[in-house]
């Protein structure tokens, strides 16, 4: 089987850019009752331990399960293990909880998708749950690409004679 069957092109249309973020603006308005209504409000405690919205952060199982769903449902177009390629790349970048690409950000992204873009909307399709443990795994990988990095540069770095 063809390890990375990815449509030849990635069309980004750009007249949809400005709705686009429009339209994130208003869905992470709504995401604190979504969040709140799946229970991942951390409990009990009023500060949680970490600022991660994600209920599975740093859950290796979920990760792994994450990893199945990826290679089935997106990397036909965000390339093996989200590096991108035709499709935009979900593993480098500003991935600071909060920012951009936030996990609250993903979820979303996931969730709703982009419209007048190919990313469809995967609310339906799959549980909130599934979409954590996706975020889970990119997160994983994200984390791995950067130890990746930072070893080829360090190899880069070493002077042998
Ligand atoms: C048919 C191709 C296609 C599939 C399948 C697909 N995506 Fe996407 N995805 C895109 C495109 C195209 C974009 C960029 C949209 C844009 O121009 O803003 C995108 C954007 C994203 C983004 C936002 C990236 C950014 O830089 O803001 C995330 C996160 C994402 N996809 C995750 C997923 C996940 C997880 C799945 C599987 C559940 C998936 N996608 C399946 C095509 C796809």
């Amino acid at each position: 089987m063809n390890a990375h069957p990815s449509p030849k092109t990635c069309p980004r249309p750009t007249a949809g850019r400005l709705l686009r973020w429009t339209t994130a603006l208003a869905l992470s308005a709504g995401l604190a009752g979504l969040t709140h209504a799946f229970g991942v409000t951390p409990g009990g405690s009023a500060a949680p331990s970490t600022t991660s919205a994600n209920p599975f952060f740093g859950n290796a199982d979920a990760a792994r399960k994450g990893e199945e769903l990826f290679g089935r449902t997106c990397q036909q177009c965000h390339n093996t293990r989200g590096h991108g390629g035709k499709c935009p790349q979900l593993v480098r970048g500003a991935w600071a909880p909060g920012g951009a690409n936030s996990d609250t950000f993903m979820f979303e992204t996931i969730s709703k998708g982009r419209p007048n873009t190919q990313m469809a909307s995967f609310g339906l399709a799959m549980s909130q749950e599934e979409i954590w443990q996706i975020v889970t795994f990119l997160r994983e990988e994200a984390v791995r690409v950067k130890a990746e990095a930072a070893r080829k540069k360090g190899d880069e770095d070493d002077t042998w004679y």
